[in-house]
């Protein structure tokens, strides 16, 4: 006769999620339009009028995504009021890492001492941050971990053409971090929506670096190793793919778009904010916005401004918060968080 099988976590009930902290943390040098007009052919009045970026952060070279996902995670953990030790897993986003490997989750652990922590890196470029979030969601969701520290962080400074003004002037350095616990009775994420399509890879990738176009002299000439973008198309699939990612969450979370207290979108380029305020019907002081100050850092630009609205007060207890994202791959997110 068979041994029983051992009982497994499955047989216990699912868990709210709550995020019970958030942190983040910017580089102290600002890279201003005016400094951008001496390096490229461009103007601050175009920079503002077509993107609403008046300013963005640059990391020094000892400033490395590690070390800025560092900073944001210790303030997290202590926005928590919690440990580095209570972590089970550290999850970051990235397209930057410090290293193909170890992991750039690996490099956090060791500085923040999170020594019982598994840990992992995870790519889907802009669209990380909520990737991970639903990853570490599940984990907890399923009992498998108590405690997760989440981190969206990138140093696009690193892989920007800085002779290119199609893509140079959009992008900043910057990481920001959530701590993700079950709460007994409490509020949580509501509903996630995921989605990607691999078929429009080209309009905003890197092609060098990787294993299809290695690092060589001919390649680094050509600067493979920095971010190609087609400008228009990416507007237009932003725009429809952030669309239609908030309506299917808030349809999986019984919601409309006038329950929702805040909206945290994508931190890429104003006008594509404006553009699905007007289609959502919302007004544009629903929506936490920061790109003015940061621009477009990737990964942690839903992150850091959840961080401040946090900070800010912008989502009072019980509120239903909005975060939808969208970058290359193409892959696009959204969420629904009773706060
Ligand atoms: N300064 C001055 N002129 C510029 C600059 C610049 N920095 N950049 C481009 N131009 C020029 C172009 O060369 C073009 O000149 P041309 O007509 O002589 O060829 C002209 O301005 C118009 O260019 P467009 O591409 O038509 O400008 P557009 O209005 O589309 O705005 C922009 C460009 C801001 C890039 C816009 O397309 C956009 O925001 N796209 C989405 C980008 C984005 O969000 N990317 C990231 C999302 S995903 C992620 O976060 C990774």
């Amino acid at each position: 006769m068979n041994a029983p099988l051992p009982r497994t976590r499955q047989h216990l009930p699912k868990r709210t999620v709550s995020i019970i902290g958030t942190g983040s943390h910017v580089p102290e040098r600002v890279l201003t339009n005016a400094e951008l007009e001496k390096m490229v052919e461009t103007s601050d009045e175009w920079i503002v009028t077509r993107t609403g970026i008046r300013e963005r952060r640059i990391a020094g070279p000892e400033e490395t995504t590690s070390e800025m996902a560092a900073k944001a995670a210790m303030a997290a953990l202590e926005n928590a009021g919690i440990g580095a030790e209570e972590i089970d897993l550290i999850l970051v986003a990235t397209v930057t890492p410090d290293m193909f490997f170890p992991s750039t989750a690996c490099f956090v652990q060791a500085k923040i001492g999170a020594t019982r922590a598994a840990c992992f890196d995870l790519s889907a470029a802009c669209s990380g941050f909520l990737y991970a979030l639903e990853v570490a969601q599940q984990f907890i969701t399923s009992h498998t971990y108590s405690t997760i520290l989440v981190i969206g962080a990138d140093k696009l400074s690193s892989i920007v053409d800085w002779k290119d003004r199609n893509t140079c002037v959009l992008f900043g350095d910057g990481a920001g971090a959530a701590v993700l616990r079950h709460r007994a009775g409490g509020h949580g994420v509501v509903a996630t929506h995921m989605g990607s399509n691999g078929n429009l890879a080209d309009i905003l990738h890197i092609p060098g670096g990787g294993c299809l176009n290695p690092v060589t002299s001919q390649n680094f000439d050509q600067r493979l190793n920095t971010i190609r973008m087609n400008g228009k198309e990416t507007y237009k699939q932003a725009v429809t793919a952030m669309l239609s990612a908030a309506q299917a969450v808030l349809e999986e979370s019984g919601l409309r778009f006038e329950d929702l207290a805040c909206i945290i979108p994508h931190q890429a380029n104003l006008r594509i904010i404006e553009a699905i305020a007007d289609r959502m019907k919302l007004p544009l002081e629903k929506f936490m916005i920061n790109l003015d100050r940061f621009g477009n850092t990737s990964a942690a630009a839903v992150a850091i401004a959840l961080d401040e609205a946090n900070r800010t007060g912008r989502m009072q207890v019980g509120e239903y918060v909005l975060l939808v994202v969208f970058g290359g791959g193409l892959t696009w997110a959204s969420s629904v968080i009773q706060w």
